[in-house]
């Protein structure tokens, strides 16, 4: 590590700390800003590191959250390759219980990214698939693990056999070599043709469209990083074929895009040969409507959904005749109308 030759008096710009630190973190931008190829944020320390742990030496009298010899870690705009760094107290957090300081040092920045994006957004869940692209980075090798630990199969790239190696070690249980394999294809024949449910991309705009072929119903991407283009062309299409989420994070504010129809309605709509199942409906038809869908449909230039009935109609109204034994919302002779995936 090299030593702060000089360093601003401390407190002078808002509420800080000053942290003596053990570790530091090896981050994407740290690589990036000693090739000159990172812009700097205004203000920020012109030396690397953006998270750090450590012990804090000294506070700002405005400062009631932190005290002298707490043990913390913190997020930083730059500085953190240093014996000592000084960040504003809101930056500061404290060490989870039974994490080493050494390890907390990798806290603020890759392990809050990824659980703020794949679990508290992305809403990943056990029993469900992951993808994470860049599995052998510092955000994928933390990625794995704690899918892993929530009980999720997790899918991983990288681009040689050694770093897929490394991914599987640490739990990925389906390793790609995007250099050599369509990842879409493998995905698809490892989930029996239905895709992952979530998707963690640093690549952006070449595998935007393979990243959504790869999701299964109500599928969610979010994207952290760009290391390939920004600007991609889409088949809008494929964001018509089942609900799908995509979003991106940024300083200012997260872009959502979602596409309608979720389970919920799905469910109301698996009413096949006038078998109901305990969570459908069967409605005897008063009405329906022709939809733009219903014309593609006739001309045979609509793709049915899997699943759906051949029949045409998308919507429709009429009275209840029979309900499932687990719904309670209906009861027979109610008048009703309904989205369907056909058959109307
Ligand atoms: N938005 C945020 O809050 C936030 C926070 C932290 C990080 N990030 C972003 O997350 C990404 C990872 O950060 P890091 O610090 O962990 O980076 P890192 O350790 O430098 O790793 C970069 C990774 O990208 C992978 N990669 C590059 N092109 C790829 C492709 N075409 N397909 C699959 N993988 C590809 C590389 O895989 P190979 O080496 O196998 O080629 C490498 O593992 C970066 O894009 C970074 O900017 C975002």
């Amino acid at each position: 590590m090299h030593r702060v030759f000089s360093f601003r008096s401390v407190y002078s710009v808002t509420e800080e700390v000053l942290i003596k630190v053990e570790a530091t973190a090896l981050d994407r931008t740290d690589t990036l800003q000693r090739k000159g190829s990172y812009s700097l944020p205004k203000c920020a320390s012109p030396y690397p590191g953006l998270e750090c742990s450590g012990t804090v030496v000294s506070v700002d009298e405005r400062v009631s959250r932190w005290k002298v010899g707490d043990q913390v870690c913190a997020l930083l705009s730059g500085g953190g390759y240093a014996e000592k760094v000084a960040v504003p107290a809101g930056q500061v957090l404290p060490v989870p219980p039974g994490v080493s300081l050494k390890d907390a040092a990798a806290f603020p920045e890759v392990v809050c990214t990824v659980w703020s994006t794949v679990f508290m957004t992305s809403r990943l869940s056990a029993g469900e698939t992951f993808l994470v692209h860049g599995g052998s980075s510092g955000i994928g090798t933390f990625a794995i693990q704690i899918a892993k630990c929530q009980g999720v199969r997790v899918f991983a790239t990288a681009g040689s056999e050694e770093k897929l190696a490394f991914c599987q070690k640490l739990g990925a249980d389906v390793c790609i070599n995007y250099k050599t394999k369509y990842f879409v294809a493998r995905v698809k024949e490892e989930t029996g043709g239905k895709g992952v449910n979530v998707i963690l991309d640093c690549v952006g705009a070449p595998y935007f469209q393979q990243n959504l072929d790869s999701l299964d119903f109500d599928g969610r991407i979010f994207i952290i990083g760009i290391q390939g283009e920004a600007k991609t062309e889409l088949n809008i299409r494929s964001l018509f074929t089942r609900p799908l989420t995509v979003q991106g994070v940024g300083t200012i504010k997260a872009i959502v895009i979602t596409t309608p129809g979720g389970p919920e309605v799905q469910k109301l709509q698996e009413v096949e040969d006038l078998q109901i199942k305990d969570d459908g409906v069967l409605i005897k038809v008063e009405a329906t409507a022709l939809n733009r869908t219903d014309t593609l449909q006739r001309k045979d230039s609509y793709p049915l959904q899997k699943g759906a009935s051949p029949y045409l109609g998308l919507e429709c109204s009429g009275t209840v005749v029979s309900v499932g034994e687990r719904v309670s919302r209906w009861k027979v002779g109610d008048q009703v109308c309904a989205l369907l995936s056909g058959g109307g």
